[in-house]
């Protein structure tokens, strides 16, 4: 199957503080690929440098078969059209209603109407169930509705990949297992290819093919779930699983 997403030797520095080192990664489309790994080692960093959002210092990003990395702006652009991210805090604008926030693309760079606009985005609000809240305000959301409303609007652009950053963090046990609902739902709908970053072992366990540990910015293991069950002697890994195997 075609690799949608390959690294290949990426680094990537803030200063003199390296923080992804010579980091080689494929992704198949349709795979849905989990990051794990401790606070502050370049999870986000990664989704980021993938997204063409942080430069690399070394090394290549190639999407969809071709070179990012020193692309002109538009094929850039139109290659990260393919793209959607739902960001670690959910990016809302804090000033625009719901149906606003996900038709937001829309109604900048598009000739369709806003009543075209309405009907997109209503279709994709009852997907993600947030339907009754198109005039609500993000101030008058709780977390996991502003999830909701933060995977839609990634999500109705119709993207072949989605990048989830830590979905389920900040939120209760049973608003975690509803996201955790919906993005299997919506990976298996839409047939995206997933990368989702997160320290939620049940999540990880329910939506991966596979799992990719970061450590010390360079991926350390990398498998399926039982794969590192069996394999990992990373500490990270073995308190994560014997996590899960408590439930
Ligand atoms: N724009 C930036 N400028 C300088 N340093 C940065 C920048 N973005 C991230 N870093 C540094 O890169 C490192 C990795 O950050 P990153 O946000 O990727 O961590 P993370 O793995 O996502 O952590 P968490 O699980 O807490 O979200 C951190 O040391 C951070 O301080
Ligand atoms: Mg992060």
């Amino acid at each position: 199957m075609e690799d949608i997403i390959k690294l290949r030797d990426v680094s990537v520095k803030f200063g003199e503080t390296e923080v992804l080192k010579k980091i080689n990664l494929e992704v198949k489309r349709g795979e849905s690929l989990v990051v794990v790994g401790s606070s502050g080692c370049g999870k986000t960093v990664l989704l980021k440098t993938i997204l063409g959002l942080i430069p690399v210092a070394e090394g290549d990003i190639y999407l969809f078969g071709e070179k990012i990395n020193g692309a002109p702006k538009s094929k850039i652009m139109q290659l990260r059209s393919r793209l959607g991210m739902v960001f670690q805090s959910s990016a809302l604008f804090d000033s625009m209603s719901v149906w606003e926030n996900v038709g937001f693309y829309y109604l900048n760079h598009s000739d369709m109407t806003d009543e075209q606009i309405r009907t997109l985005v209503r279709d994709m609000l009852k997907e993600v169930g947030m339907e009754s809240f198109e005039e609500f305000l993000p101030e008058q959301l709780s977390g996991g509705m502003k999830k909701r409303v933060s995977i839609a609007r990634a999500l109705v652009s119709k993207p072949e990949v989605i990048f989830y950053d830590e979905p389920t963090t900040g939120l209760d046990p049973i608003m975690a297992e509803s996201i955790t609902e919906l993005i299997t739902e919506m990976h298996k709908k839409f047939r995206t290819t997933d990368i989702t970053v997160t320290h939620d072992i049940h999540l990880a366990s329910r939506i991966s093919d596979r799992i990719a540990l970061i450590e010390n910015g360079t991926i350390r293991d990398i498998g399926t779930f039982d794969d590192l069950r069996k394999n990992s002697q990373s500490p990270l890994i073995k308190s994560f699983i014997f996590t899960e195997e408590r439930k």
